[in-house]
């Protein structure tokens, strides 16, 4: 069998408040096969952001574990958030063009002279504008906030 990209195992997160505990991740086991979309559903206030949150190292699990596969073909494994609230996630002072640019140029995924044509790129891609770049987030709706945030997560 091939090595997962995801394991998850036994994965539970307890927060503690007010002298009461509450079991927001409880005992949750999962792996996800290489290449395969997976989906986490469930019903408002189960647990999925807090589970989402361990995965991506903003938070720390009370107990269980997970681990990334190994890197396959000599790429590295890149996992990318897209979060619920776009209003929230996107800086409002900065130029989507800017937003978009940052993560290709902190992870050199570009040679400097071609981030501006990636930017450009990805906004085409999700359905935006090339001259999409210099607006800043309060001038799109929240649906096209989101595919902000979707092409800054393709870098
Ligand atoms: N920092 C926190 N402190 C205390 N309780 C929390 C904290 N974060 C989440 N919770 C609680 O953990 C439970 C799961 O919350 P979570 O945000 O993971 O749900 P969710 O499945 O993402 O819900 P939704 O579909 O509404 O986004 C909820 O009962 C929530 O109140
Ligand atoms: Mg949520």
């Amino acid at each position: 069998m091939s090595i997962p990209y995801l394991s998850v195992k036994n994965l539970s997160r307890e927060f503690k408040a007010q002298g009461r505990t509450v079991r927001a991740v409880d005992n949750v086991s999962f792996e996800i096969p290489v290449g395969t979309t997976f989906s986490l559903v469930g019903e408002s206030g189960c647990g999925k952001t807090t589970l989402v949150r361990v995965i991506a190292g903003l938070d720390k699990a009370s107990a269980g574990s997970m681990q990334f596969g190994a890197p396959l073909d000599g790429r590295v494994h890149r996992t990318q958030m897209i979060f619920q609230d776009p209003y929230a996630s996107l800086n409002p002072r900065w130029r989507v063009g800017d937003a978009i640019a940052e993560p290709i140029t902190f992870q050199h995924l570009r040679l400097p002279t071609d981030v501006k044509q990636r930017v450009e790129d990805l906004l085409v891609r999700v359905g935006l504008a090339a001259a999409d770049t210099a607006k800043f987030p309060h001038e799109f709706s929240g649906g096209q906030r989101q595919r902000v945030s979707i092409a800054r997560a393709g870098g």
